[in-house]
């Protein structure tokens, strides 16, 4: 059985999808840790309710971004994870992070990357005027959302689209995506 990190900072919709298609069997792998960097977040919530292992952590009191990601390698090695699946982790990865997991990082980013990267990208996608927005799903490297594309899907913007309703779009084909693409990448 593949071991997998989620890493998250807020809500975790997709960490819940994919610990649903876990518990389904359309992905055979296990959730072994919960990195958060925001202890109060809803997700570090739901992982204590699935049984799974936290690591929440507050950055400002470790004296470096490498400090705090040599202490994440420690426990990521411990609990022997193949991959690192960085799910609303609002937190560029550090060299620390990315020389102990090189091409074991995805991410998961709401627009058609390479368009829309950074924060807010629904946003983003709606003052650009853009007809047709999406999800990509990346390896990460030390930049900011560019590293290599693994897999894209679409969803169009109609002229009187809400906001809520594209960003409700994009997280449902999110929660249909990440769990597929999780299972091609660790078959
Ligand atoms: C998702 O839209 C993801 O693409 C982005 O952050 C959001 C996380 O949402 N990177 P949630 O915490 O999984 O609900």
């Amino acid at each position: 059985m593949r071991r997998i990190a989620v890493f998250a900072s807020g809500s975790g919709s997709n960490f819940q999808s994919i610990q649903e298609s876990i518990k389904d069997g359309r992905l055979r792998a296990e959730i072994a840790l919960l990195v958060c960097d925001r202890p109060d977040a809803y997700v570090v919530k739901r992982a204590s309710k699935e049984g799974i292992p936290v690591f929440a952590f507050v950055p400002s009191r470790f004296e470096s971004k490498a400090a705090f990601e040599r202490e994440i390698v420690t426990l990521l090695k411990e609990r022997q994870i193949d991959l690192l699946v960085l799910a609303g982790y609002m937190r560029l990865i550090g060299d620390t992070l990315l020389q102990a997991y090189p091409n074991k990082i995805v991410n998961i980013h709401p627009s058609l990357l390479p368009a829309f990267p950074g924060k807010d990208a629904v946003g983003q996608a709606i003052a650009a005027g853009v007809r047709v927005t999406g999800v990509t799903i990346h390896f990460v490297d030390e930049g900011m959302d560019t590293g290599p594309i693994i897999d894209q899907a679409s969803v169009r913007i109609h002229p009187d689209d809400s906001r809520e309703m594209v960003q409700r779009s994009i997280q449902g084909l999110e929660h249909m995506l990440y769990p597929e693409v999780l299972a091609k990448l660790l078959h």
